[in-house]
């Protein structure tokens, strides 16, 4: 499963491409706004840090809209996706991008009819937000093992990144489904790494180790 980095912060991005797991990062306008820089200087200072897609979104509404601002926002850097939020002028919009080889990354996937219509339209990534689901009583990772079990069914190339994770056990359920990605918050990135028996691990051989005689 690919590891994507969910964060507009160019610290967090840094510091997870140093641990040599990063495969991408997503960002939406809310990230977005929590960075202190100019938009397009922060997007290619991002892109030039990340090894593979970058996806940013647009804020158009009309289809014409839409594909104007994402052949722009594409022109950023070689790793750009751009998302796009479902609906009907943006799958039109989806159709005419992926026809000139721009990633489209689906956003705001919240059924598996969305991310049927998505994957027709030739998205490159559709991203199912399961925590957000979970916040209003749905299963969001019943959602995630519908969409596997249908791009499967019919050889579906589009890539599914499991959005809106919220704590490790998200990331291992996105693992046993089969999904492509996940795209995680840096918070529970770094607590994917640590178990309470490896730090106590580590101290008593450290401990152990003192007392070998050299
Ligand atoms: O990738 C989508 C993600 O940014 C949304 O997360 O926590 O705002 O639902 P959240």
């Amino acid at each position: 499963m690919k590891i994507f980095l969910d964060t507009a912060n160019l610290d967090q991005i840094k510091e997870a491409a140093s641990w040599g797991i990063l495969d991408g990062v997503t960002t939406n306008p809310t990230l977005i706004s929590r960075e202190n820089m100019k938009f397009e200087e922060l997007v290619r200072k991002i892109c030039k840090v990340v090894p593979g897609p970058v996806s940013v979104e647009s804020v158009s509404t009309r289809a014409k809209d839409i594909v104007e601002e994402a052949r722009g926002l594409a022109k950023l850097a070689d790793n750009i996706a751009v998302k796009i939020p479902i609906g009907i002028e943006g799958l039109k919009a989806t159709k005419i991008l992926s026809g000139e080889g721009i990633k489209v990354n689906t956003t705001l996937v919240f059924s598996s009819n969305q991310a049927l219509l998505a994957a027709k339209a030739g998205t490159a990534f559709v991203s199912p937000f399961i925590g957000r689901l979970d916040d209003i009583s749905h299963e969001g990772m019943a959602l995630i093992d519908e969409i596997v079990a249908i791009y499967n069914n019919y050889g579906f190339e589009t890539e599914i990144i499991v959005a809106s994770i919220r704590h490790p056990l998200h990331v291992v359920e996105a693992a046993l489904s089969g999904a492509d990605i996940a795209t995680i918050p840096f918070p529970v990135l770094e607590k994917m790494v640590k178990h309470p028996l490896t730090d106590i691990g580590i101290e008593r051989f450290l401990k152990d180790w003192s007392k070998v005689k050299r």
